[in-house]
């Protein structure tokens, strides 16, 4: 079935907006020039068009004074699709747009021989004010003026905000790039580059190239996730942004370029951190984060296992690794094995082959002596240099062996540690529950055991879709839902990035 869409506006409608136009107005109508100017990037125009099947059949603009006063600039629907309610969808989404930008009043003006719109207008609320006479030249008709108070809809909205808040997230503390927007609990869009192909030669991210990357990728991005979730920034009632942990340029650029959005659109903002942004993400597909729970979190930056009691009020550092990450890991492993990178999926491949108990090799921080000081700690530096040095000696000896059963038996290491850590974890805390993320969680084995070792002890597994357990911004955008949710107070503009940021800091004020 086809639907008619209401969207913001884009340079690219201006052909189809000015022939409705023409067609609507006839003598009356607005010059091509002047409708151009109207729908060019302008901070005190809104513009939406509605569209069936991505072709335009109306559309309608607002002029706005943040804070004082809207007025409506045009709105038209094109002939053979009236009747089907379109004028009302659109005044309603002109009225919206108004009271999120705490316009007071809203005024039209609409030709005194028309009764139809008139009464259309009437029914939304606005009362004539003033008529001119002779307003509309040539023929010399009149204008009603009309005007709508706007307070009953900020009061309105302002409740919505609190019940299910548009949240815009952005996300750049390694080397995706992510925009995502929430309303409440709900995903309505997540946008990801990667500059992983950049990294590619180099066998794992490099700060710098990761940096300059989300600076090229974040514009881009936002549109994007602006296009998908169909909203103008002006509809998004708060941002939310990672000051970290993670790379510290890389992280400058998403918070800057937070900043300089709520900076322009007067929205609050958010500073959020990114591993509990991975816990926070489950709330988009099952409505809230059950608790406690333990967390184990592994991707190329960063395996930290979290007890999480509350979200947003109580999350402890468990454990973490003291050397390289787990993602990490596969890649330096992939690297000196030639199979590319990134190196999960290319070992993830190789080990499908593999005999897993072929080598045993070691398990990082899990001996008796390390128990005491490193618990749940990991280290996967040690089994990097075991994999080296095993496939040295093969080599210098000259015996054939197997890559396949090297990739499945380092595999089997890592996976094997991860999960007993996190499940001993579970177990030692009386907590029956753990969440994956991480990219790292797209490992077939990893996903294997973890089943396999919380069902024999009753602990429930929860891996959200692999696209909110990579880097993302709608995990970012769905942790600051919960705060404003919860009525935090925005951070302000003072925090800054940091690269190290404890996990304790949910949110940076
Ligand atoms: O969360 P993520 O997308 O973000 C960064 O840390 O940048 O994780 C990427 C990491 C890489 O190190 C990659 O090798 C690893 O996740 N990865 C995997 C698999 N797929 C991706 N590791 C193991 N097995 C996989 N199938
Ligand atoms: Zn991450």
């Amino acid at each position: 079935m086809t639907e008619y869409l209401i969207r913001p506006a884009a340079e690219s409608d201006l052909q189809a907006v000015f022939e409705i136009e023409a067609a609507s107005f006839g003598s009356t109508a607005w010059p091509f020039e002047m409708m151009q100017t109207e729908l060019a990037p302008n901070p005190s125009r809104n513009y939406f068009v509605a569209t069936l099947d991505g072709l335009v059949v109306g559309y309608a603009g607002i002029g706005v004074v943040d804070g004082h006063e809207a007025d409506v600039m045009t709105i038209a629907v094109s002939d053979s699709h009236r009747g089907a309610g379109l004028g009302r969808r659109l005044m309603n989404r002109l009225i919206d747009v108004a009271a999120k930008r705490q316009a007071r009043e809203m005024f039209l003006e609409v030709r005194a021989d028309s009764p139809v719109p008139q009464a259309l207008y009437r029914s939304l609320g606005f009362e004539q004010i003033d008529l001119r006479k002779g307003y509309y030249q040539p023929e010399g008709i009149d204008a009603v003026i009309m005007r709508l108070d706007l307070s009953a809809r900020i009061r309105e909205l302002a409740q919505a905000r609190l019940s299910e808040p548009v949240v815009l997230g952005i996300e750049s503390s390694c080397d995706e790039t992510g925009v995502g927007i929430v309303r409440g609990n709900t995903l309505l869009a997540n946008a990801v580059s990667s500059s992983m192909d950049a990294h590619a030669r180099f066998g794992g991210v490099v700060p710098e190239v990761a940096a300059r990357a989300h600076l090229e990728a974040i514009k881009p991005t936002l549109d994007q996730a602006l296009k998908t979730a169909g909203l103008s920034i002006n509809e998004i009632d708060a941002i939310a942004v990672t000051n970290g942990p993670g790379l510290a340029g890389a992280l400058m650029v998403g918070v800057g370029a937070a900043k300089a959005l709520a900076v322009a659109t007067g929205k609050p903002i958010y500073a959020v951190n990114h591993l509990v942004g991975h816990v926070g993400v489950d709330v988009l597909e099952r409505g809230g984060v059950q608790t406690p729970t333990v967390a184990l979190l592994v991707s190329g930056g960063h395996t930290s296992l979290l007890l999480v009691r509350d979200l947003i009020e109580d999350v402890e550092l468990l454990g973490e690794t003291i050397d390289d990450a787990a993602g990490e890991a596969f890649d330096k492993v992939a690297r000196l094995l030639a199979l590319g990178y990134p190196g999960g999926p290319v070992i993830d491949q190789a080990a499908a082959q593999g005999n897993a108990s072929a080598i045993r090799f070691p398990r990082g921080l899990t001996l008796p002596k390390d128990m005491e000081k490193h618990r749940y700690d990991f280290s996967f530096s040690g089994l990097k240099t075991a994999v080296a040095r095993w496939v040295e000696s093969a080599e210098q000896a000259g015996t054939e062996y197997s890559i396949a059963d090297v990739a499945a038996s380092f595999r089997e290491a890592v996976v094997d540690v991860l999960v007993s850590k996190a499940v001993a974890a579970c177990l030692e805390h009386n907590v029956p529950r753990l969440l994956l993320g991480g990219g790292v969680v797209a490992n077939a084995r990893l996903r294997e055991v973890a089943k396999e070792r919380c069902e024999e002890n009753g602990i429930e597994l929860r891996i959200p879709a692999l696209s909110l357990c990579t880097d993302n911004g709608a995990m970012i955008a769905a942790l600051g839902a919960q705060l404003v949710m919860a009525g935090r107070e925005p951070s302000g503009l003072a925090f800054a990035a940091d690269s190290t940021l404890g996990v304790t800091q949910v949110q940076t004020v």
